[in-house]
């Protein structure tokens, strides 16, 4: 029998053996059987070197189309099997596949991130521009920079965190001033600073060790007291609403002069007096003064050519108000009662 006709028949049995196998595993048996790598078929290629060499080329496209045509046949019945399997399935109940899948639940961001972002976007309509200054800080720009005396009582050891004894925790945004006004001097300049600050103290509903705020500092040739107040009430009316009232309080900081602190009517009373407003029918909302012409002259401006007013405020104790919540504490609990209100 000549190899064309061994082919042959090797192709009329596997077609046979095709037709029989019953089962996924019968038919992935004939699969290797017929046309693995040691397979009935691929094995012909191995007899073309007993052909003469006119004969080969016929030979070889001969076992291709062989090959293609088994080929083609298996797919269509594996596939046809295992929809017949999956039918089986689904009609004994074993899968719902109308069932919907596992619901992702999406995070969101956490009420100081809303309203750092609330207050990014307030003060960027008024010009002002985000600057970030190290949580770890210089005892200097913390404090001597911004004319804070060693007697002052933010210069307290047990207010302070220290790291070394040049080097602490920053006990509140203000020396962020100082590098911003060092790197802009002698340009105008108009930003915030915010950031977490850290005081070595007691925790209560009121008060934590770390805390935002967000700092604002501008300095020009012709900035007034007028442009300060109008600035921070721009800022309480956008926050808090247009309906809320302020009022200014003389005030002291070593770092401006003169100073002052902002008061905004009650929220909860409406100035009435309520145990929140501890019955004054005010709640202050921040520091703020002109810049102190010694912080000016720190910062590489001239104060007699140049003035500027800063000002500084909380994140958590505005939101507090904001959407009244009573305990400090919960901004940093994690507990997901309290995030998933926001
Ligand atoms: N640094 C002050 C504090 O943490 C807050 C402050 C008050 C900042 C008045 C200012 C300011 O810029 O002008 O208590």
């Amino acid at each position: 029998m000549s190899l064309f006709d061994e082919l042959e028949q090797i192709r009329t049995a596997a077609l046979q053996a095709l037709d029989e196998a019953a089962t996924r595993e019968e038919l992935e048996a004939w699969e290797k059987r017929t046309l693995g790598r040691k397979g009935a078929v691929t094995l012909q290629t191995r007899s073309i070197g007993k052909l003469p060499p006119e004969e080969r080329p016929a030979f070889g496209q001969r076992i291709n189309v062989i090959k293609q045509e088994l080929e083609a046949i298996y797919t269509t019945r594996a596939q046809a099997m295992r929809h017949a399997e999956l039918t089986r399935e689904l009609a004994g109940g074993a899968v719902d596949v109308t069932l919907p899948g596992r619901p992702v639940t999406p995070g969101h961001l956490h009420l100081t991130t809303q309203t750092l972002r609330q207050l990014y976007d307030i003060f960027a309509r008024m010009g002002f521009e985000v600057y970030e200054s190290p949580d770890v800080e210089l005892e200097t720009y913390n404090f001597d920079l911004l004319n804070i005396p060693a007697y002052h009582p933010a210069r307290d050891m047990w207010d302070t965190f220290w790291v070394d004894d040049q080097r602490l925790l920053r006990t509140h945004t203000s020396p962020g001033q100082i590098r911003a006004m060092r790197e802009r001097a002698p340009e105008p300049l108009r930003v915030i600073l915010p950031g977490k600050c850290y005081r070595y103290e007691q925790i209560t509903a009121r008060s934590e060790h770390q805390f935002y705020q967000i700092e604002g500092l501008a300095v020009g040739r012709n900035i007034t007291m007028t442009d300060l107040i109008g600035t921070l009430r721009q800022f309480t009316s956008l926050f808090y609403g247009a309906e809320r009232q302020t009022r200014v309080r003389s005030s002291y900081f070593p770092f401006t002069e003169p100073s002052i602190e902002v008061d905004i009517d009650c929220i909860l009373c409406g100035g009435k007096g309520c145990p929140v407003c501890k019955y004054t029918g005010w709640l202050e909302i921040c520091g703020a003064g002109m810049v102190h012409p010694v912080v000016l002259e720190n910062g590489g401006y001239d104060p007699a050519a140049w003035s500027g007013f800063a000002f500084g405020l909380g994140v958590e104790r505005p939101a507090m108000m904001k959407y009244h919540v009573k305990d400090i504490r919960y901004f940093y609990g994690n507990d997901l009662r309290f995030l998933r209100q926001f």
